[in-house]
């Protein structure tokens, strides 16, 4: 057995940007006769979460026994109710028919809100056409309260972007997690629920405040007693499915493709097999037999030794559709996933290239997917390095839908232990112009679905929460959760919008705290690419486990990723000219950008093209020389992060402060230990010194 972990849910480490701070007497003295006088309408389960978290923000917002008063319109002054509950209560209420009839509920779609305050009747109202937009809404209210906006002036209508807002977790049934980096599963334990089900309620409060709405719950990589989640250890799945539920996420299973195999007495998982298209169907109504509305399955085929169609001969469509067809009758989605590539390479063999794999796998079998069959692809051709090009396949399946898989669990960048704060990276990849059609079609809006007007279309994760105090481990990685699902309502907010958002509600709103965690917050990203490794080149990774510097750690291993620096260069030659062909799976624009040394930028030059150390790059520095002062200035930077920090000692919470500190030590640590074995490796290599001769070992 396991040992329980104590956690004190009190603490501000664990409420994370919930925990719902005194105001300030000023705003207070403003607001305090409509924050007393706070409504909500509606019986559902949802309601009664939103009731739920006024009652627990209030308390502390006003630092008092706070209870809702229930259904006393007349003295409203903050009103919530969805659409239905509204217009029921207008009808025998002039002021609020009248000033329903000013309100085009069209402008909303199903999960969408509005807040507007009301002059003349001094009334803040919040509405949606569901519970569910009611519930998004009410936690955007309470960010505005927390950031002590002006209410007076709310006039808000916000429909998420995306409507698939999706976390994966690669949780286990033994409690282990992979790639996790914040302690144990906060569902499993030997084989077991965990006995802690509150937590996953709080968790799911979390994720609603972000507007989460799908949650798959289990790895992609299906074991044996994974893949009885869906027979005999269903119970498993319904008791998280009913708490997730309450807060508008829906629950997903990460399915073993051969699951037929292992549950039944079927020798075979063809997709085109009647009986294990039976089989199939028959499990798919057992389990909306006990989850009506259970979300359907992610899947991992013919990846790293998972099962898959391959091995019958089949395509990814055969396989999808097989499944998609099973979940259809229930309105259930399907989820494949396009990273699929070779893992058993010989790393003489120069031509095959695993960037290409995703586009060369799925491109041609556009329009074959069957509409409930969502394509989730990883933001970059490789594995979530800390810099790679978008993946091509974005746009480039017009007739099929997309989905954009992102990484918020460090594995590749720092694992919770340095800080390396992702959404300046990932607006980059969101706001990445494909040119699918033509200039100004970024990837946001091919997985929002408005390009080619589809509507399973989204953002995914995989989550890097685990049952920690703090959820994340390094407690500025809660930051990354956040941004992840803010970015995923509205991928048109910037980074600096929602990193001030984040750090307000979670930290308050001096404006000390606010410049220094802003500065670490969004440099992190550069400061930790400056430290590992160069200009897009990626993967000078320990293996396995991935952390910490190992230059040639990739360099002779089956999993396609190298650097192939010798003693005059680096970089892999990825041009359709000399190269693998990559660069020409882009459309054109972009094709030809990446295609020569002159066009290529910087940043992900060493990724298309094998070039001289001595080679010039746009700042006029070879890129020997780059490679010397980022690491050098990587360093330094990581200690201007610890000057930062150190200065906020008494002015956060000091359980916090701690956690942060003492994550900037090892990320001190880890940083000299890159930086002297990358200098040092390429110095010996090269042969070429340093032009200001700094200390090389
Ligand atoms: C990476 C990661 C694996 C994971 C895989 C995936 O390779 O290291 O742990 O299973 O991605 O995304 O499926």
């Amino acid at each position: 057995m396991s040992e329980m972990k104590v956690v004190n849910k009190n603490s501000k480490a664990y409420q994370a940007w919930l925990s719902y701070e005194k105001l300030s007497d000023s705003y207070l003295k403003e607001y305090n006769e409509l924050l007393s006088n706070i409504s909500v309408y509606g019986k559902t389960n949802l309601n009664a979460s939103i009731k739920e978290e006024i009652n627990r923000a209030l308390a502390k917002f006003l630092s008092a026994d706070f209870e809702l008063n229930f259904n006393q319109q007349l003295q409203n002054k903050i009103l919530i109710a969805a659409g239905k509950e509204l217009k029921e209560i207008a009808a025998d209420n002039e002021k609020l028919d009248s000033l329903l009839k000013s309100i085009d509920f069209a402008e909303l779609n199903d999960e969408g809100y509005l807040i507007k305050y009301f002059k003349e009747e001094d009334l803040l109202l919040l509405t949606a056409k569901s519970d569910q937009g009611l519930l998004y809404g009410n936690f955007e209210l309470l960010r505005e309260i927390q950031q002590e906006n002006n209410l007076e002036q709310l006039d808000l209508l916000s429909n998420p972007k995306n409507n698939l807002r999706m976390l994966n977790h690669w949780d286990n049934l033994d409690g282990s997690i992979e790639r996790g980096y914040a302690g144990k599963s906060i569902f499993y334990q030997d084989n077991h629920l965990v006995n802690d089900l509150n937590r996953i309620k709080d968790y799911a409060r979390m994720l609603a405040s972000i507007g989460i709405n799908a949650l798959s719950i289990n790895n992609v990589n299906v074991s044996y007693e994974e893949t009885r989640l869906i027979d005999d250890k269903i119970e498993m799945v319904i008791t998280i499915a009913d708490i997730l539920r309450d807060y508008g996420i829906t629950t997903y299973l990460s399915a073993n493709y051969a699951s037929p195999m292992q549950l039944s007495s079927i020798d075979t998982a063809d997709p085109l097999d009647e009986k294990v298209r039976l089989w199939w169907k028959e499990k798919a109504a057992e389990i909306y037999e006990q989850i009506p509305d259970f979300g359907g399955f992610v899947v991992k085929a013919d990846s790293e030794g998972r099962p898959g169609p391959f091995t019958y001969g089949r395509s990814h469509a055969d396989g999808a559709n097989m499944l998609a067809e099973a979940l259809e009758p229930y309105g259930g989605l399907l989820i494949w996933r396009c990273f699929v590539y070779n893992c058993q390479q010989d790393w003489r063999d120069k031509k095959t290239d695993r960037a290409r794999a995703a586009y060369d796998n799925f491109k041609d079998l556009d329009g074959e997917f069957k509409e409930n069959v969502l394509l989730q692809i990883k933001n970059g051709p490789m594995d979530f390095q800390v810099r790679e090009p978008v993946a091509p396949l974005f746009g480039a399946m017009p007739k099929t839908n997309q989905v954009l898989e992102l990484q918020v669990t460090q594995e590749y960048t720092g694992q919770q232990k340095d800080l390396c704060y992702l959404i300046p990276q990932w607006k980059k990849i969101t706001d990445f112009d494909t040119y699918a059609e033509g200039e100004n079609t970024p990837v946001k809006r091919i997985v929002d679905g408005s390009l080619y007007n589809q509507s399973n279309t989204g953002f995914a994760a995989v989550v890097n929460v685990g049952n920690d105090q703090n959820w994340t481990g390094h407690h500025l990685a809660q930051a990354n959760l956040y941004g992840y699902g803010r970015l995923a309502w509205n991928s048109d907010l910037s980074a600096v919008e929602i990193t001030e958002e984040w750090i307000k509600i979670t930290f308050g709103l001096d404006q000390e705290v606010m410049e220094s965690l802003l500065r670490m917050l969004l440099y992190s990203w550069s400061i930790y690419e400056d430290y590992t490794s160069p200009l897009g080149i990626g993967w000078m990774v320990n293996p396995d486990h991935h952390y910490g510097v190992n230059v040639n750690g990739y360099e002779y291993s089956r999993w396609g990723t190298y650097h192939r620096a010798d003693h005059e260069g680096i970089g892999v030659d990825r041009s359709l000219a000399t190269g693998t062909g990559y660069a020409g799976q882009y459309f054109e624009e972009n094709a030809e950008k990446y295609e020569t040394i002159e066009n290529c930028p910087d940043e992900l030059l060493l990724f298309f093209h094998h070039v001289p150390y001595t080679h010039e790059l746009d700042t006029g520095k070879t890129v020997i020389q780059h490679i010397y002062d980022s690491h050098f200035r990587g360093v330094a930077a990581v200690k201007e992060l610890q000057g930062h920090w150190e200065k906020l000692e008494g002015k956060v919470d000091e359980t916090i402060y701690k956690n942060v500190k003492n994550r900037l030590e090892m990320q001190l640590e880890n940083a000299v230990e890159w930086r002297d074995q990358v200098n040092t490796y390429f110095h010996r290599i090269s042969g070429i010194d340093d032009q200001y001769d700094r200390k090389i070992y």
